[in-house]
C-alpha cells in the first residue's frame, strides 16, 4: 500500500485548521485522565516553544523598520493573526476588549434576569443597551455605573464615554453619526446628498483641501481622512465588504463604522464628524 502523502491532506485555511484541532480535542475529551493530561502537557510544551520562537522573531524584526512594516502586512493574514493572538503577541482589538469586559459582568446581570448588548463602538465612546429584566429596572442605573462602566474602563482606558442607549434613537431628522471626531469646533459643510454615496460603499472627495472618504450604510454615514494608517496612502479604492475596507496597497483592514484598524489595533483611520440632515450629508473636519 502506498504511503499517504501528508501534503495531499494539508489544510491551509483558518476554518479547516481550527476544525482539525476541535475534532482532536473532542477525541481527547473522551480519554481517561492520565493520557488526557499527557496530551495537554505536550500541547502546552509545543505552545511554549512556538510562543518563544515567535517572540524572538518579532523582537528581531522590530529593530528593522522595513521588516516591521512587512510584519504588520503579514498580520493581515487571518491564520497569522489567529496564531499571534493565541500567543498574546498582538493586542486584542478594541471591540474584543469591550466584548470581554461586558462578558465579565454578564453573570452578574444574568442572576437578575438581564443582559447587556454592545450597540456601537465609536472611540472614545461606546453605546450599550441593557436588556431583559435590567431594561427599565430602577436599579439599572446603579448596575450600569457600578458594573458595566467600571469593567469597560478597566480594560479600555481609551474609552472615556460610555452611553446607555434605550432602543432605537428617535428619528428627529438629524443624525450625528460620528460624534467621536476630535474637532469640537469648526464649520459644518454640506458635501453631497445621501444617494451620492453608494450603499455599503465609499465616496471619495476633497473637502477644504483635505481628501476624505465617506462610507454609507442606509442613512448612517461615516467620514475618514482618505489616508491609510500604515503608509498614509489613499484608501478609497480598497475593496469594501460588510463595512470592512481592505487597503489596496498592503492589505490593512479597517472597520468603516468606527475607523478601527483590524490589522494593527493600535492605529485607526482619522475620523471627521458627520451629520445627516434630511437628504444632505454634512461634514465637520477634524482640525
Ligand atoms: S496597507 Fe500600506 S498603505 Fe495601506
Amino acid at each position: 500500500m502506498a504511503a499517504s502523502d501528508p501534503a495531499a491532506t494539508r489544510r491551509d485555511d483558518l476554518a479547516g485548521l481550527l476544525g482539525d484541532l476541535e475534532r482532536l480535542e473532542t477525541i481527547f475529551a473522551t480519554w481517561d485522565e492520565v493520557p488526557r493530561s499527557a496530551v495537554e502537557a505536550y500541547r502546552r510544551a509545543i505552545d511554549a516553544l512556538h510562543g518563544e520562537a515567535l517572540r524572538r522573531l518579532i523582537r528581531t524584526l522590530r529593530t528593522n523598520p522595513a521588516a516591521l512594516a512587512a510584519m504588520k502586512e503579514a498580520v493581515a493574514d487571518d491564520v497569522v493573526y489567529a496564531v499571534l493572538r493565541h500567543h498574546e503577541l498582538i493586542k486584542p482589538s478594541l471591540n474584543e476588549r469591550v466584548e470581554a469586559a461586558l462578558a465579565s459582568v454578564r453573570p452578574m446581570l444574568a442572576s437578575h434576569g438581564g443582559d447587556v448588548r454592545l450597540a456601537r463602538v465609536a472611540p472614545p465612546a461606546i453605546e450599550v443597551q441593557l436588556t431583559g429584566a435590567c431594561d427599565g429596572c430602577a436599579a439599572s442605573a446603579l448596575t450600569f455605573h457600578a458594573g458595566i462602566k467600571k469593567a469597560v474602563q478597566e480594560v479600555c482606558p481609551e474609552i472615556t464615554d460610555i452611553v446607555q442607549v434605550k432602543g432605537l434613537a428617535p428619528d428627529n431628522g438629524v443624525r450625528f453619526v460620528s460624534p467621536f471626531a476630535l474637532g469640537q469646533n469648526g464649520t459644518w459643510r454640506p458635501v453631497c446628498v445621501l444617494s451620492e454615496i453608494p450603499e455599503g460603499g465609499i465616496r471619495a472627495m476633497e473637502i477644504g483641501g483635505q481628501r476624505v472618504a465617506l462610507f454609507r450604510r442606509d442613512t448612517a454615514v461615516t467620514c475618514f481622512q482618505d489616508a491609510c494608517a500604515h503608509l498614509g496612502l489613499a484608501i478609497h479604492d480598497g475593496e469594501v465588504e460588510n463595512g470592512i475596507i481592505t487597503c489596496p496597497h498592503h492589505g490593512f483592514r479597517y472597520d468603516l463604522t468606527s475607523g478601527e484598524c483590524l490589522t494593527a489595533p493600535e492605529v485607526q483611520l482619522q475620523p471627521h464628524a458627520v451629520r445627516v440632515i434630511g437628504d444632505w450629508v454634512e461634514v465637520r473636519l477634524t482640525t
